[in-house]
């Protein structure tokens, strides 16, 4: 059973998905067994609680400085014996220590093709503003192993999402959100699952 940590910030929908997957059985031979935010007021919490997982805020405004919080942060995960941590709309920086202590058993969801509209400042809605505002056709999303650097780990899977005239930034999330995150997400954890992703070199490899 691969034991999963999920950190949230926000709406939670890509933890939705996730939920969904395991009780639709998309997702098998998985267990969400805690899911961290960072932000007391995220809907995601809530979804949590319905769906009857653990939840915690670990927060970095009630501590006194980062070393302080990285640390509650880092407790918090290692309590919870995870096999996989996925960031499914975390935007905090994680603490390298994590990184170094999880080496590809963290991943992330990022709502572009990486590397395009990716690294610093690029986040949530941003990434579309910036995607719409440089006119690209064709946008999409990105699941990628945690290195040390900002959306720069090996990609384990993108799909890509067509842009249509008109869209507004809140439109193309959406539609990013339901066509290529809310898909991908939950199918790369059940590879995971399946013991199906290798990494060799920096790259990534999905056995059938
Ligand atoms: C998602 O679009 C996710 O890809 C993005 O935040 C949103 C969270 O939505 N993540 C990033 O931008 C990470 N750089 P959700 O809370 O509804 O899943």
């Amino acid at each position: 059973m691969l034991r999963i940590v999920v950190c949230v910030s926000g709406g939670g929908t890509n933890l939705q998905a996730i939920i969904d997957g395991v009780a639709q059985g998309a997702i098998v031979n998985t267990q969400i067994v805690k899911v961290i935010s960072n932000n007391r007021g995220a809907y995601a919490l809530t979804r949590a609680g319905s769906a009857g997982i653990e939840s915690v805020c670990v927060s970095p405004k009630e501590y006194a400085d980062r070393e302080a919080f990285n640390q509650a942060f880092l407790e918090e995960i290692d309590r919870a014996q995870p096999d996989l941590i996925v960031l499914a709309g975390f935007l905090v920086k994680i603490p390298e220590e994590l990184i170094r202590s999880y080496p590809y058993r963290i991943i992330n969801i990022h709502p572009s093709l990486i590397p395009s509209f990716c690294g610093t400042g690029y986040y949530g809605l941003k990434v579309h503003e910036a995607a719409l505002a440089r006119g690209v056709k064709v946008t999409g999303a990105t699941v990628h192993f945690v290195d040390e650097g900002m959306d720069t780990g090996p990609i384990i899977m993108q799909k890509a999402v067509a842009v249509r005239e008109g869209d507004t930034p809140e439109v193309l999330q959406k539609r990013v959100m339901e066509e290529a995150e809310w898909v991908i997400l939950p199918w790369c954890i059940n590879l995971i699952a399946g013991g199906k992703v290798k990494v060799e070199n920096g790259r990534v490899y999905i056995s059938e």
